[in-house]
């Protein structure tokens, strides 16, 4: 894929690329949005360092993919600016008793649209490095499975529950296990260990023993990327096609950023209807 503005290295085979010779601080042209997309589409994760944004160029950045996300419910490991909602603070030092997204998760998978992707921006990591994000493509985790998993996956629905997430008045929501992207097209296993309860056309034995080699598959190495991140990086990842999960190791450190997600713009796309 050959880009017009922006440099783009990948950083794993399947998922992640950092892009460069961009500068987030100022609105961007057509072409850098163009140039952009395109990464993102095919990346799936994509990650900018040295981006010294306000929270002006944050919400810019984050309406080049659609309109914010305000996050409703609680969640106290992330809070939202007073004055401005669809921010969120993410902030985790020695008094932190958990941190933000610890298990593999897609963001608010539970609701009837989930969110198209987040955007986060940390200004300070820790001094002696952890801290880091890592992210799982779904896209590749659906290509390894045999024919014969992907013939028993498909046209299967699962449950989707934030209550153990979010409270008592999370939504419960069901949703393909493969879906189908709704810009590239491709198929992808739309089902995390964090959310999921169980797969709603089988036995629960069976549907326990299904998710379980899932949440085993998905946490492959092959096609997961882990993001070390410097002061002042970004991550946008395309919440319906990835896992993500945070690592705590760097307890007393402070790591500390702000988070925006963008609002889906469908629910997840049967792959087969
Ligand atoms: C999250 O799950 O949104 C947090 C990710 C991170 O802190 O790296």
């Amino acid at each position: 894929m050959s880009y017009e503005s922006i440099t783009v290295k990948p950083i794993s085979p399947h998922i992640g690329a950092e892009i460069g010779n961009v500068n987030l601080m100022k609105p961007l042209s057509n072409v850098e949005v163009d140039d952009i997309h395109k990464a993102f589409a095919k990346h799936q994760v994509i990650f900018f360092r040295d981006q010294m944004i306000d929270h002006e160029a944050h919400k810019r950045l984050a309406r080049l993919f659609g309109e914010l996300h305000i996050h409703v419910g609680p969640s106290t490991e992330s809070v939202p600016l007073p004055d401005q909602p669809e921010i969120r603070s993410l902030h985790f030092d020695e008094n932190s008793k958990k941190v933000s997204g610890e298990r593999w998760h897609t963001d608010q998978s539970c609701a009837p649209i989930p969110p198209l992707a987040s955007i986060l921006y940390l200004h300070t990591v820790p001094p002696d490095g952890g801290g880091d994000t890592m992210f799982s493509s779904m896209y590749a985790a659906y290509d390894a499975l045999s024919d014969r998993m992907k013939e028993y996956l498909a046209g299967l629905t699962a449950t989707h529950d934030g209550r153990r997430a979010f409270g008592p008045n999370a939504p419960i929501t069901s949703h393909p296990v493969v879906a189908k992207h709704p810009v590239t097209g491709k198929k992808l296993l739309f089902v995390n260990a964090s959310q999921v309860t169980h797969i709603n056309e089988v036995p629960r034995a069976e549907s326990d023993a299904i998710l379980k080699f899932l949440a085993d598959h998905f946490a492959r190495p092959e096609w997961v990327v882990r993001f070390k991140w410097t002061p002042h990086s970004i991550a946008v990842w395309d919440n319906r096609c990835t896992h993500h999960r945070a690592i705590w190791d760097y307890h007393p450190n402070v790591r500390s950023g702000f988070r925006i997600q963008i609002k889906g713009s469908q629910p997840p796309i049967p792959a087969y209807a």
